[in-house]
C-alpha cells in the first residue's frame, strides 16, 4: 500500500515546522501539525472558561470542540468549530497552558485518533505525509519509515523562537521554552521522548537548507 510517512519530533524551536513543511513542499506530501491540535484545543478550553488546571473538568470537555486540519503545506489551517484560529492559537495565553491540556490522557486519546485518521486519508488520497510533534516517532506512527528526531541547543532554540514571536528578550523566551519542554518531557502520558530507531539530527549549527536537504535524502531512501 503506498504513502510515505514521515514522522519528526522534538523541542520547541528545533526547527520541526520549517522542516516539516519544506519536506513535504520539495515532495508533494501532506503536512500535519499535531501541536496546532493541541494548541486548538487548548484555545477553545480558555474560550469555553474551562479551569484547565481541572484535568478532570478538561477531559470532560474534550469531545466538545471539532478541530478541522487543512494540510496543504503551502497554507496549513486549524479550524474550531468552523472559526479560524490559525493565529490566536499562536498567542502568550494558548502558549503557556498548552502543557497542561495537552497532559490530559484524555485529550491525547482524541486528538491521536483524529490524527491517525488524517495520515491514512494522506496515504490514500496523496503520495504521503509529514507529521511533526512530540509524539509521532513514539505513539501516533511508530511504524513509520522516516522518524528523526530533532533537537538543537535551548540557546539556538530561544534565539529562533524570538524571532519568530518577535520578541526582543531571549532570555524570557528561553525561560517560557524551558518550562514547556520540561513539562511536555517529564508529563506522565506520550512524553516527549527519543526512541532509538529515530534519526537524531542536531540543528543547533546547521542552515535549515542544510537540515531540509538531509531529510529529502532519507525521504527519497525510504521510498
Ligand atoms: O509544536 P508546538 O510547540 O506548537 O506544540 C505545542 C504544545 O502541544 C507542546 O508544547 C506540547 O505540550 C503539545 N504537543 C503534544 N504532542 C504533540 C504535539 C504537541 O503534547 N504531538
Amino acid at each position: 500500500s503506498g504513502g510515505l510517512v514521515i514522522a519528526i519530533d522534538g523541542p520547541s524551536g528545533s526547527g520541526k515546522s520549517s522542516t516539516a513543511k519544506s519536506v513535504a513542499r520539495a515532495r508533494g506530501l501532506k503536512y500535519l501539525d499535531t501541536g496546532a491540535m493541541y494548541r486548538a484545543m487548548t484555545w477553545w478550553m480558555l474560550e469555553n472558561g474551562v479551569d484547565v488546571a481541572d484535568a478532570e473538568a478538561v477531559a470532560a470537555a474534550a469531545g466538545r470542540p471539532a478541530i478541522t486540519m487543512g494540510t496543504d503545506p503551502d497554507a496549513p489551517t486549524v479550524h474550531v468549530d468552523g472559526v479560524d484560529v490559525g493565529k490566536v492559537i499562536r498567542g502568550d495565553e494558548v502558549t503557556s497552558n498548552v502543557s497542561a491540556v495537552s497532559a490530559v490522557p484524555r485529550v491525547r486519546e482524541l486528538l491521536v485518533a483524529r490524527q491517525r485518521e488524517i495520515i491514512a486519508e494522506a496515504c490514500a488520497s496523496a503520495p504521503g505525509i509529514v507529521v511533526e510533534g512530540r509524539d509521532i516517532t513514539t505513539v501516533v506512527a511508530p511504524d513509520a519509515p522516516v522518524k528523526l528526531f530533532l533537537t538543537a541547543s535551548e540557546e539556538a532554540r530561544a534565539q529562533r523562537r524570538s524571532k519568530e514571536v518577535r520578541s526582543g528578550d531571549v532570555a524570557a523566551t528561553q525561560a517560557a521554552l524551558a518550562r514547556r519542554d520540561r513539562l511536555d518531557s517529564t508529563r506522565a502520558v506520550s512524553p516527549l521522548t527519543q526512541t532509538p530507531d529515530a534519526t537524531k539530527l542536531d540543528t543547533t549549527s546547521l542552515s535549515l537548507d542544510e537540515v531540509i536537504a538531509l531529510v529529502v535524502k532519507l525521504a527519497d531512501e525510504a521510498r
